[in-house]
Formats: structure tokens, sequence, C-alpha cells
């Protein structure tokens, strides 16, 4: 039986406000847009059901492509189940007919999903795999039937279930559906219906590269992300997962860095950010630039400071560091190693030094692209890279202004430190 009225509850796509979950593996941009093709699909379903009402219940700024003939009504209330009874109250004000709501999270549905008989049943649940439910549909609403019922829990679509039978109505329950939360349910959702907007754009997104940020975030989220130099058929894993990576911890070569440091420290690239955090703690002052947010996040959550800037970009304090950090091949960002020891040149102030990592092989000098490889498939354009040995760089860094003043090894790792020629 087709319900005379169908609600779509739904939020307003906007980058960083909705499917947050699928980052960082999609960009709070693709998130979006992915957002956007689930309630359009949705519609669609809805649209090839034909009940005599379709209701859009929206949260947040319009958009341009909701069909004509639904009826737009803003969610009001602070929870989500404040605003589902909300919805329900507003949308039965004086049409207390068969009504179905479904959420934006399930573009896989069709309209034989929801063509359901309701036949001997007062109320209609079709719960999720994650434990909350997709849909909830009333025969007549019956007031308080959903306020209090706590969203968004491993047994919300149980909770549901119960108050619905305290409220003695007979319930339909629906086929479970799997909602599309985080990566890996997107991958499904849109492989289970590969011909919806959302599976088709899903596909478009994985299948085009994206930008290496997007990566770099993911791996700072404790994703597996592998780096591939091309042309050296090298394989090797970006070690930034959040718990456990090495990157987290100070290793002996790591400790006699710090020693070389005079604050303020510039770190480039800092990653998670345990150099600037140690230094923190040591009371000298430090700083961390890095292109991912993620990498950013981290930095901060370890109490220590961070932007996220490109190397390239405006810093503050430039001509004023006392030492700049480049570490763990960072060297590499880029793929021009003079024009970033050119820039590195203009953050240090007369006399200061920069810390540089270098390939364990003095006469490594190899200019390359790298790509990222991550979760769902996904692959970053080619990122121009270098690696250098320490004769390469002594002999850029004299003619970016720099005199080579020491090296050392420690744990199979190879060290410059380089000072600001004046
Ligand atoms: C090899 S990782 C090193 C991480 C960090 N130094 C550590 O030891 O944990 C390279 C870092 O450089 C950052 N990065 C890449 N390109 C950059 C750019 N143009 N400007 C600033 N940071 C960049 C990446 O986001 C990544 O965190």
């Amino acid at each position: 039986m087709i319900p005379e009225t169908v609600i779509v509850l739904a939020k307003s796509p906007q980058p960083g406000r909705v499917k947050t979950r699928l980052q960082p593996t999609f960009s709070a941009a693709e998130a979006a847009a992915l957002a956007a093709a689930a309630i359009r699909d949705t519609l669609d379903a809805v649209a090839a059901l034909g009940p005599r009402r379709t209701v859009v219940a929206w949260d947040g700024p319009p958009v341009s492509w909701l069909p004509r003939h639904a009826l737009v009504v803003p969610q009001r209330g602070q929870g989500l189940d404040e605003r589902l009874e909300h919805v329900f109250e507003d949308v039965l004000v004086d049409d207390d007919s068969p009504t179905l709501l479904v959420g934006m999270d399930t573009p896989q549905l069709s309209a034989s999903d929801l063509d359901v008989d309701w036949r001997g049943h007062d109320a209609l649940l079709g719960r999720s795999c994650d434990g909350g439910y997709w849909s909830i549909g009333f025969r007549r609403y019956v007031p308080g039937s959903i306020r209090g019922v706590v969203m968004s829990t491993p047994h919300t679509g149980a909770d549901q279930l119960e108050r619905l039978r305290a409220q003695h109505l007979s319930v339909r329950v629906l086929p479970t559906m799997r909602d599309v939360d985080d990566a890996e349910d997107a991958l499904e959702v849109a492989t289970l219906a590969p011909r919806t907007r959302f599976a088709r754009l899903h596909r478009r997104l994985v299948e085009s590269p994206c930008s290496p940020v997007t990566l770099f975030d993911a791996a700072m989220s404790g994703h597996p992300v592998e780096v591939r130099t091309h042309g050296y058929d090298s394989v090797s894993a970006l070690p930034l997962a959040a718990e456990a990576g090495a990157w987290q911890q100070l290793s002996a070569a790591d400790e006699v860095l710090l020693s070389r440091c005079v604050g303020p420290v510039l770190d480039v690239g800092c990653g998670p950010g345990r150099f600037v955090e140690a230094l923190a703690s040591l009371g000298v002052a430090a700083l961390g630039v890095d292109v991912s947010r993620g990498a950013v996040d981290q930095t901060r959550r370890r109490g220590a400071a961070a932007l996220v800037r490109d190397f390239r970009d405006r810093l503050p304090a430039e001509g004023r560091w006392g030492t700049v950090l480049l570490v763990d091949g960072n060297i590499g960002i880029g793929g021009d190693p003079l024009a970033l020891l050119r820039r590195c040149r203009e953050f240090l102030r007369p006399g200061a030094s920069a810390l540089v990592e270098t390939s364990p092989d003095d006469a490594e000098d190899r200019r390359t692209v790298i790509t990222l490889h991550g979760p769902s498939g996904r692959r970053s354009t080619a990122l121009p890279w270098a690696v250098l040995g320490s004769r390469a760089l002594v002999e850029l860094a004299a003619e970016a202004g720099f005199v080579a003043v020491e090296d050392w090894r420690v744990g199979g790792r190879a060290f410059v430190m380089l000072r600001h020629a004046g």
C-alpha cells in the first residue's frame, strides 16, 4: 500500500557539516556531494512511488534541486528525537493519514521498499544495520511515540520499537538496511545499488585521483596509506596511524636532533607533531606547519601549536625563526629541494640553522613523483618528491645561501645541519 504521505528527513549538504564520517577517505566537499546524491536518490525513489504528498523536512540552507511538488518544512527542536516528533506534528496537523518517514542515508532505497502492506498494523519501523532506524511510519500519529528515545546508539532501533509497543501500537518491522555512515558503508551501498546517483558519484570519486592532502589526512586518522615512488618500484607504508606509528614516539635519532634545536623552532611538514610536542615540553617555543588538517589537529591535541599551511604560504614571524626542521624525508616535499631550502632560509634569522634529514645513501640524488594509495581504493594525484643524500644537499644548500656545519648518523638515519650564511 502506498502511504498517503512520505517525509524525507534531510540535512542540507554543506561541506564539513554532513557525512563527516566519510572523511578523511573523502574530502569534506566530496562527502557533501555524496550526501546530496543520497538525498536525490531517496527523493527519486519517493517520486517513483508516487504518494499523495511528499514532504521534505529540511535542516540548513536551501538548495535548488528539491522537487517542486514537495512541501518543504524546516526541522525544529533540539535532539533528533524531538525533531522527528515535531515533523510528524507539523506535517499531520490537519491530515492524519498513513505517513512514512525516511532518512537520507539509504540511497539504495527503491519505490518497492516503501510500498508496504500496512494491513493490521498501526506503525512501521525499518531498522538499520548499525542499530538505528532508516524509516518510521504511522497510520495515525500518536504523540510521544519518539521524543525521549536516545538516537544514534547501537540500540536506538530496539528502543524505538519498544516505545512504539509501549504506546500499544502494533508494529510491522521492515527489512533491515545498511545506512551510509562511514567509507566502508559507502562502498557497500554503492555496490548494492550501482545505478543510483550515489553509486555513480562514488565510482567517479574512487576512480579519479584525489588530492594527496586527503590521503595524508586519512593516514593521520589511522587508515593504512601506501606511498608508491614512481620509477623505483618502491612501495612503503605511511606510518602515520594515530595510535601505533613509529612517528609518534621519539627515537634516539630524534633526541639528538632535538638537542640541536634553538628556539623558536618551525617544523615544516610536522605530521602528527611529535617534535613540536617534545620541544614545547622542554620549554622551547615551536610551531608545526602541515598541509594536512588531520596532522595539525593531532599536533594540537598533543597540546602543541600548529597551523594548516603549505610551506609556500606566508608564515608567521618569517625571518625570525631559530631553527627549521625538515625531518623524515621532508626535504622531498614539493620535488624541488632548492626552492624548499630557499624558502627555509627566508624563515630563519641570520646565523640560525636548518636541520635536515637526508637519505642514508650519501650519493643519492633523485627527483621523482609519489602517489598515495589509501582506503576504498582511493589514490592521489602524482606529488613531486625528491630524495637527497648529504652530498647533493650540501651542494644545493650553498646555492640557497646556507653553509653545512655538521652531519651525523644515528640508528641508520642521516642528518645535516645547515647554517643561514647571513
Ligand atoms: C613524510 S611526512 C613527515 C611527517 C613528520 N615530519 C613526522 O616526522 O612525523 C610528510 C608531511 O609533510 C606534509 N606536507 C606535504 N606537503 C606539504 C607542503 N607543501 N607544505 C607543508 N607540509 C606538507 C604532509 O602532510 C605530511 O604530514
